[in-house]
């Protein structure tokens, strides 16, 4: 019987971290509030001119060093972002060439933050339909895109930057709920069939388009002619819209009602899942889920007070710093869970 296991992990997070206090110099907010309702302290932001196909690549260098195999071992790139380089073509294509493994296929998913669930059953279909061997998956995100400010040497505290005038603030303020949420940056696993006992044990993932407007980008869409207008700048269109209440609700109503779906199926319970490796959006939400299943603090890691919400790029990442602390061990059987824009959710069950 063919699984697979992860041979290969790495993330990277752009330049320094940008702190709850520095937002303040752009919008009115508070590292209070911001901590007290989401478990964030600072977060990353790529600059300008570096797209997540480059936080992808580096993320994905360290991945492969820590596989100890030659780029072109790869047979198979499985790209996640929902912040792509260009509309298209996407960042899976990009990735490969920074990479120098070009030729080898590449498919870009669209399932935002939980790409990471939908992503493990199209790898282990490719490997064990014989079509790949070794596949890299990459979560990566740039949402400095769309933040709500314009004035990034204030951001920063560049010294003589020019003040951020009260209609700037204005601006942000409106956006600051969903603002605070995001930061950037890429992890990136290095997938490889096995004969072990090892790979993916079940799936529960679901997808709801009728909350599509609960998380979404209102401009730049091509049911607008042209799907770029001028006007889309000034709407502040580029910024997606945000329900949080209704997405809190959804997550902590969905999620535990999927893990407990998932471990029936497989005659499991809690207590023998070793780890619960949850998407990073919000650590309050972690809290239900983890109250709702009753599941230790400690089996269910968290790092969002250090990366905010990358999106596809929060499992990965997360991943990648328990296998280096030693924590993911082989044997082992962990239960991963996201729910993302779409609105798509869901568990995965692994065995390590
Ligand atoms: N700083 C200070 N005050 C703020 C901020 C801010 N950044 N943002 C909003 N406020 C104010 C509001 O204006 C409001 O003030 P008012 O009562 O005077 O009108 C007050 O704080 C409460 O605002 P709410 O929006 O009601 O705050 P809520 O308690 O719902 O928390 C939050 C908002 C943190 C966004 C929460 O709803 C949440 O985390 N939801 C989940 C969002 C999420 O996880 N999104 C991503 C999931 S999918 C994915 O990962 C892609």
């Amino acid at each position: 019987m063919i699984g697979f296991e992860i041979i290969g992990t790495g993330h990277h997070v752009p330049g320094k971290p940008v702190t709850n206090d520095d937002l303040t110099r752009v919008m009115d907010t508070s590292d209070e509030w911001i901590f007290k309702r989401s478990g964030i302290r600072q977060r990353h932001y790529a600059p300008e001119g570096v797209g997540a196909s480059d936080l992808g690549a580096e993320a994905a260098k360290k991945a492969i060093e820590m596989a100890g195999i030659a780029p072109q071992q790869i047979d198979y790139i499985i790209f996640a972002t929902m912040t792509p380089d260009f509309i298209f073509p996407g960042p899976g294509a990009l990735l490969g060439a920074k990479l120098g493994i070009e030729g080898v296929p590449s498919l870009d998913i669209r399932q935002q933050c939980s790409a990471m669930i939908y992503g493990l059953q199209v790898i282990d279909g490719l490997i064990k339909g014989g079509a790949a061997k070794t596949i890299l998956f990459v979560g990566a995100e740039a949402h400095a895109g769309f933040m709500p400010w314009s004035n990034w040497d204030a951001l920063a505290g560049v010294p003589g930057h020019k003040p951020v005038t009260p209609e700037e603030r204005e601006r942000a303020n409106k956006h600051r709920a969903l603002a605070v949420l995001f930061g950037d940056g890429a992890g990136a696993l290095i997938f490889r069939a096995t004969d072990r006992d090892a790979g993916l044990r079940g799936v529960d993932v679901h997808t709801d388009g009728r909350y599509a407007d609960l998380l979404h980008v209102p401009g730049g869409g091509f049911t607008t002619r042209p799907y770029w207008t001028s006007t889309m700048y000034e709407e502040q269109a580029y910024i997606p819209q945000m329900d949080g209440k209704e997405l809190f609700k959804f997550a902590v109503t969905k999620l535990p009602e999927s893990a407990r779906v998932l471990l029936e199926r497989n005659k499991l319970t809690v207590d023998q899942v070793d780890w619960f490796l949850a998407h990073q959006a919000n650590q309050r939400i972690n809290e239900f889920i983890r109250e709702k299943l009753k599941v230790p603090a400690e089996k269910m890691p968290m790092n969002i007070d250090r990366f905010a919400n990358t999106s596809a790029a929060t499992i990965p990442i997360l991943v990648d710093e328990q296998t280096r602390a030693g924590k993911l061990k082989k044997g082992e059987l962990n239960l991963m869970l996201a729910l993302g824009a779409g609105i798509h959710w869901g568990c995965a069950l692994v065995r390590w």
